[in-house]
């Protein structure tokens, strides 16, 4: 299974659409800008429903830009040969999107003051959500099973490496006051309060109205029947449509549906080895 991998400085990628020369460059040659706004996640967190709420503030609250443009073309995917090579002809701002764990991500950004949000999620609903999602892409690398998945996951034997690394490495950031932190979890239980944090982070001002517009164009529904952000016009080639769709279920502790109780177990008590050094109860799924 390693071996259908493609593998950078220890780090599993897809094969399609990644390469270790871009990646490398990516790495020592990309340049931000101060300008930049990037939204920085471990897959399956909720990316495209923040690159949604960034791509609607933008527009202040207006939806013909997320109805008439894909969603990758209004955020790329700054570590893919398209994204890599599109992005240095960009004009300001540029808004674009990753995946990659700290040790990957272009070094120039740490002497930029561009805005970097780095989105977390439960991690138990990572895997579920993650374990769907694998079995729609057009890959030879998917578990076959849940508890395949589960293992595949805890070992960092899956796309962008462990869960835990990518968190403990961005987390490093948090406190920089170009570097916001938020959850899906946040987002679900107070979705204006989070848009409204989100806002007065990039410096936007928006009116109520505006607000109201967003929240609305975001909603689960709105995204699911928008078929510029729903992925729907990915080819079959890359996509396998008749599997299900990236826009699942959109809930939290969709896990518990998934998790026997002793992977609940044993996932709790490798957490909480992974993740000791950070202060108890930080996330909403700590509690
Ligand atoms: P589920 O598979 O649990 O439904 P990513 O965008 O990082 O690939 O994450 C995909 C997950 O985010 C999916 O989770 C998807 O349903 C959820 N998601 C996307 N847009 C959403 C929205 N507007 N509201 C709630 N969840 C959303």
């Amino acid at each position: 299974m390693a071996s259908d991998y493609l593998w950078f400085e220890g780090i599993p990628f897809f094969k399609l659409g990644y390469e270790v020369e871009v990646l490398k460059s990516v790495k020592n040659e990309f340049v931000v800008r101060d300008e930049d706004v990037i939204e920085i996640s471990y897959p399956k967190s909720g990316t495209n429903w923040l690159r949604e709420i960034i791509s609607l503030i933008y527009s202040k609250g207006d939806p013909n830009w997320v109805q008439s443009v894909p969603i990758w073309d209004r955020s790329p995917w700054l570590e893919t040969e398209a994204g890599y090579e599109y992005l240095p002809k960009k004009e300001d701002p540029r808004i674009y999107s990753s995946h990659l764990p700290i040790q990957l991500f272009p070094k120039s950004v740490f002497h930029s003051k561009a805005k970097m949000i780095y989105l977390l999620r439960n991690p138990k609903d990572v895997i579920t959500s993650a374990f769907y999602f694998y079995r729609l892409l057009k890959t030879e690398t998917y578990p076959e099973t849940f508890d395949q998945c589960f293992e595949w996951f805890v070992q960092g034997n899956v796309p962008y490496g462990s869960w835990f690394d990518h968190c403990q490495g961005w987390l490093q950031m948090k406190g920089k006051e170009n570097f916001l932190v938020v959850t899906y979890e946040e987002l679900h239980q107070d979705l204006r309060a989070t848009v409204e944090k989100i806002i007065q982070f990039l410096g936007k001002e928006l009116g109520p109205e505006e607000i109201n517009s967003v929240l609305k164009h975001v909603s689960f529904e709105a995204m699911r029947d928008n078929e510029m952000s729903n992925f729907t016009l990915l080819p079959d080639t890359v996509m396998d449509h008749s599997q299900g769709q990236l826009l699942r279920k959109g809930v939290t502790g969709d896990w518990k549906h998934h998790f026997t109780v002793a992977q609940s177990e044993a996932f709790d008590k490798m957490y909480q080895e992974k993740m000791a050094g950070l202060p108890p109860g930080l996330f909403p799924w700590d509690s």
